[in-house]
């Protein structure tokens, strides 16, 4: 059985599952359910002095009939007293000592972090994270990503608290950032035991086309905000990485954006992380989603025989090179299963006018048009004839391997699993990267696609 169990920077919890700061965190009894649900670890939504929030303060991007595949909010830090999250902290911390309760920060000015941290660790914080993310609102008076930011300020404020700490500090960091590897190193410098990442990405979701107003709409107006969602999991994937492959930088990594199930959270750990935290998927689909992130992750465990979750952390870092490192003599074609393919011919719109032109409809078609009284006239299709490589199907589009540069591109919109695969075509030629061409003169292969 596997240990799901982890140790993120010196904190502890049953599985590497944390809420992230936000909503779902927002108060005592939330917190205890989600424990109860399973989840191993829960960052407090952020604390600080009192705001007020708009109305309304949420947007989703709906693509292609996929609701919320990103999200997007101007919601500020906590807006509840801080008696009731100190008093809800303790109680929840007593009745779940064995779970990880991290509490995040946002304040101005040394002495208000380090009375905050006081009071948190006094309440029973497991840990703290110091929100030098949040891209709206806060970072116009000074705080959030105006912190994070500026690594001189962030490695400063990251000082403070670690001095005034007595558990470990978790910086969490802004994508909003050219380049994330100079702001771990200074949250490193500052002391960090450890960072999260990311925060959301300033953005506007969208535009009220009727009333001329950017979304979410605050009476007649809005503001950018943040985005997030399982539309930022690839940038999220990229910083974790890019971090978790930095020579200097070596402290550990508590992976956010866009997971939205079981197999993300595998991608985050491989990528350098040691717990994943998780906030849309559960504003939009409650706390029960862990226990198939729970049960995903073990099956995975076990298929991979990793014992634990500190075996498979950061297993896939080194595979993740730069670009003139990959080797450009190695050559895919598409093949097409011809006992699952549908017959839709998305691939063959796709690669005909989006990628080489490779993939063929697999016979001469003839046209028919019947006759409809009072309406359009049908088209009626059928095909005669297969041509050679259809293997007999008249519905199978014909991949013309010699012009094929194995794009991928067909693979991605074809809408039947494992119909269309990438198949490795031994061409000759020894490997050769773009560095050893350049460096040694490596001979390359002749390319295809680009006559
Ligand atoms: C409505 C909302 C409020 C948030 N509030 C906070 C916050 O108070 N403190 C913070 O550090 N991050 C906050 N976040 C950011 C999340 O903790 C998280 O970093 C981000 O949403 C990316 O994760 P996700 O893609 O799983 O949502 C908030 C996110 C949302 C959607
Ligand atoms: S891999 Fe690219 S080039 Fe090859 S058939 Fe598919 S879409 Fe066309
Ligand atoms: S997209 Fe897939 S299912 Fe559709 S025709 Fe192409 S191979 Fe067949």
């Amino acid at each position: 059985m596997p240990d799901l169990s982890t140790n993120c920077a010196g904190i502890k919890s049953p599985n590497p599952f944390w809420l992230a700061s936000a909503p779902p965190t927002n108060s005592g009894p939330q917190i205890e359910r989600a424990f109860d649900a399973g989840w191993g670890g829960a960052v407090w939504k952020t604390l600080g002095s009192p705001i007020q929030n708009v109305s309304s303060r949420f947007g989703g991007l709906n693509v292609r009939g996929v609701q919320a595949a990103g999200f997007n909010n101007i919601e500020l830090i906590t807006d509840r007293p801080l008696e009731s999250n100190f008093r809800e902290i303790y109680e929840c911390k007593r009745k779940y000592p064995k779970h990880a309760l991290i509490i995040s920060l946002m304040v101005e000015t040394r002495a208000e972090w380090k009375d905050l941290i006081k009071r948190s660790i006094d309440a029973g914080a497991d840990g703290l994270e110091l929100n030098f993310g949040c891209p709206h609102g806060m970072c116009e008076r000074g705080m959030g990503s105006a912190v994070g930011q500026e690594p001189r300020v962030n490695q400063e404020i990251t000082s403070w608290a670690v001095e005034y700490s007595t558990v470990p500090v978790l910086v969490k960091l802004t994508p909003n950032v050219a380049d994330i590897v100079p702001h771990g190193r200074a949250a490193q410098r500052g002391g960090a035991h450890g960072v999260s990442l990311i925060n959301t990405i300033k953005s506007i979701i969208g535009v009220d086309i009727d009333n001329f107003v950017p979304e979410p709409r605050v009476s007649g107006a809005s503001t950018n905000g943040g985005y997030c969602g399982a539309a930022v999991k690839p940038i999220a994937l990229h910083m974790v990485a890019a971090l978790a492959r930095d020579a200097e930088f070596n402290i550990p990594i508590s992976g956010i954006g866009g997971v939205s199930n079981w197999r993300d959270a595998v991608e985050f750990i491989l990528l350098g992380s040691t717990s994943v935290q998780v906030c849309t998927e559960v504003m939009l689909r409650g706390f029960r989603v862990v226990e198939d992130m729970i049960d995903g992750l073990e099956e995975y465990m076990r298929t991979h025989q990793f014992a634990t979750i500190d075996s498979m952390v950061g297993k896939a870092v080194k595979n993740y090179s730069e670009w003139g490192s990959l080797d450009l003599n190695y050559e895919t074609v598409a093949k097409i299963d011809p006992d699952k393919c549908i017959g839709c011919h998305m691939c063959v719109t796709a690669c005909q006018d989006g990628a080489h032109q490779c993939i063929h409809p697999p016979a001469a078609t003839v046209t028919t048009q019947l006759l409809r009284p009072g309406q359009p006239p049908l088209s009626i299709f059928s095909k005669i004839q297969t041509p050679p490589g259809a293997g007999g199907h008249l519905r199978v589009p014909v991949v013309d391997e010699s012009e094929c540069v194995g794009c991928n591109l067909c693979k991605i919109v074809c809408p039947v699993p494992d119909c269309i695969s990438m198949v490795e075509v031994p061409n000759g030629f020894s490997p050769s990267t773009w560095n050893e061409h350049v460096t040694e003169g490596k001979a390359l292969r002749p390319k295809k696609g680009s006559h």
